[in-house]
Order: C-alpha cells, then sequence, then structure tokens
C-alpha cells in the first residue's frame, strides 16, 4: 500500500492527541516526525504531550522536535480552558522516556522537507508560527513541500476563538497571512467542515468496549474536551478537529473542495485573524488554495472509531 509521508506540526492539544493516534493506526500514512508548537497549550507542554502520546501508542521511535512558544507579533494565546493546564484534559500521561531532538523545530522542520523533497505532506494543526518562519529561513521549501494541508481558519462558519476567528489562524494571523501567501500548495481544513466531526459520547462508549490504554485516554481527555463544549458551545460531544485535517492526507474524497483566493485579517482590529474567502471574485486574485467545504461526517467518524479501535486492540490489556 504507498504511505503518505507526512510531517506533523501540532500544539496537543486533545484533538491534537486524537491526529497523533489517527497517524499511527492508518497504515496509509508514514508518519516522519512530529513538530510541537504553542497554542493549547505552551510549547514545552505541548512537546512532552506529543513525545508521550507517542509512547501511549507504541510509536517513540517518532522523532519529536520542539518549535516556537510565542506568535510571530500577537502576545501568547493559550487555550487552557479549552484542553486543560496539561493540555490533555484529565488524561494523565507517563513522563515520555524519550527527549526531543536537540535541534528547534523550525530547523528540524526545514532539514526532512528539504532532504526529501517533492516527498513530504505537511499537516499543520497548530498555529502557523513554524511554518511561516521555516518558510523564511529555506524559501526553498516551497518548491520541495508537496502540500500543506492547514486545520485552520472558519470560511462560512463562525468563529471559536472570538465570535469572527478560528482559534488556529487567531493565535498567528501573521503567521497564517504569510503561509496563504506563500505559493506552496495548501488545503484547508477550516471549522465549517471539523464541526460537523463531533464526537459523541455514544461514540466513546463505543470505545471503552475495549479495555486498553488508547480507550481509557480517549475517555479521560475528551471527557474534558466535551464539558468545554457543552459549556460554552452547547454541544454534546467535541468537535474533533485535527483528525479530519489529518485523514484528509490519506482519505482526501471525504471532503468536497472549492479553489478560492482565501486571506486573514492582520488590520488589528475586530476581526483580527478572520479568514474570508472571495467567493465573488472581487479582488480579481487567482486562488492560493483549495478550501474544503464539504464532508462526509458520519464516514469519517466511522473511519476514526474503527481506526482507534484496531489501535486499542493492538494495545489492548486483556
Ligand atoms: O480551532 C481548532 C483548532 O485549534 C484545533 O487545531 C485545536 O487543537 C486548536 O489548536
Ligand atoms: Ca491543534
Amino acid at each position: 500500500m504507498p504511505s503518505t509521508r507526512i510531517l506533523l506540526d501540532t500544539d496537543p492539544g486533545i484533538d491534537d492527541a486524537l491526529a497523533i493516534l489517527l497517524a499511527v493506526a492508518s497504515p496509509e500514512i508514514q508518519l516522519d516526525s512530529v513538530i510541537s508548537v504553542h497554542g493549547n497549550c505552551a510549547v514545552e507542554q505541548a512537546t512532552l504531550n506529543a513525545l508521550a502520546i507517542l509512547e501511549l501508542a507504541g510509536a517513540n521511535n517518532i522523532p519529536v522536535a520542539k518549535g516556537f512558544n510565542l506568535p510571530l507579533v500577537q502576545p501568547s494565546l493559550l487555550a487552557l480552558e479549552t484542553h486543560g493546564d496539561a493540555g490533555l484534559g484529565y488524561a494523565k500521561l507517563s513522563a515520555p522516556r524519550n527527549p526531543p531532538s536537540a535541534r528547534h523545530g523550525c530547523d528540524f522542520l526545514v532539514e526532512r522537507i528539504m532532504s526529501n523533497p517533492g516527498e513530504m505532506t505537511l499537516v499543520a494543526i497548530g498555529p502557523l508560527t513554524n511554518v511561516a518562519v521555516a518558510i523564511r529561513k529555506e524559501p526553498r521549501i516551497v518548491g520541495a513541500l508537496k502540500e500543506i494541508i492547514i486545520m485552520g481558519g472558519a470560511v462560512r462558519h463562525q468563529g471559536n476563538s472570538t465570535p469572527l476567528a478560528e482559534f488556529n489562524v487567531h493565535v498567528d494571523p501573521h503567521a497564517a497571512h504569510m503561509v496563504f501567501h506563500s505559493g506552496i500548495p495548501l488545503t484547508l481544513v477550516p471549522l465549517d467542515v471539523t464541526y460537523q466531526c463531533i464526537l459523541t459520547p455514544a461514540d466513546v462508549k463505543r470505545l471503552n468496549k475495549i479495555n486498553s490504554p488508547i480507550t481509557k485516554f480517549i475517555d479521560d481527555s475528551t471527557r474534558f474536551y466535551m464539558e468545554f463544549h457543552d459549556e460554552y458551545q452547547q454541544i454534546d460531544g467535541c468537535a474533533i478537529n485535527d483528525p479530519l485535517a489529518l485523514a484528509l492526507a490519506f482519505a482526501p474524497e471525504l471532503c468536497t473542495y472549492e479553489e478560492h483566493f482565501v486571506d486573514v485579517d492582520i488590520s488589528g482590529g475586530v476581526s483580527m485573524g478572520n479568514t474570508f474567502a472571495d467567493f465573488y471574485k472581487h479582488t480579481k486574485k487567482p486562488a492560493n488554495m483549495k478550501v474544503a467545504l464539504g464532508v462526509r461526517a458520519r464516514d469519517f467518524m466511522e473511519l476514526f472509531l474503527e481506526r482507534m479501535e484496531g489501535l486499542a486492540r493492538r494495545l489492548s490489556e486483556t
């Protein structure tokens, strides 16, 4: 089976953790490396979480490199109320045995891309700080990357960080602006599709039929995440944004796409970080990305649950 080689830039984070588990559980994916970034929690914590989640999944051979801890211009904005003080909700993982790479995540990202020209798909599921600086440090990555699949933005959907902005873009809108206008082939996976992918308590109950550290982790981490969604967004369950973006690296047919010119507001006002698609071609600018606007949500959720069941059985305690 041909596998898609991916680099994962991530701020684990509960749904990021589920995306890492999905990558490990999916034979179609060759997870080359993980690069951590600030966002759901500070990058130090995100790095520890990435290492611990890979260990939990029996994938501690995958290298992790620590990236940036601050946005390019904006002040730090973390989401501890959404993901918990340690970034993984109520889940408690053992301290990872492996250390992160000694190299900075941004340098690590450039090296992995440039040593595998045309081979790597970057799946970016946190703020885009690492990616933006990598483009400035080594402009040749623009031609060396196959594509970037970005979990971020909200095109027709309301924001989840402000009424007008999605979290990953709102945290570092200047980085998003640089990536959106880089010329790299981009696929945007916005809240428009990810908020149709809701993990429900019934889904978690199904997974709990398997006695495994994986299902216990999913239960403990998503219970916190569901409480947030219930309290702040009146959702019965939790949006698993990042696993959908990861899944499109090997199952792009789960979504439908339109090509549009998409920009991000960096003017600093009430709509800072807003992402908008030029549906009516007002700007006359060429499309700069594919935007996922439709999703086969139940098919994706079934795929996700089946992959989690498979991983849980492989790592079950009984
Ligand atoms: O808006 C959702 C995104 O912000 C997800 O990637 C979530 O993990 C947070 O980083
Ligand atoms: Ca994330």
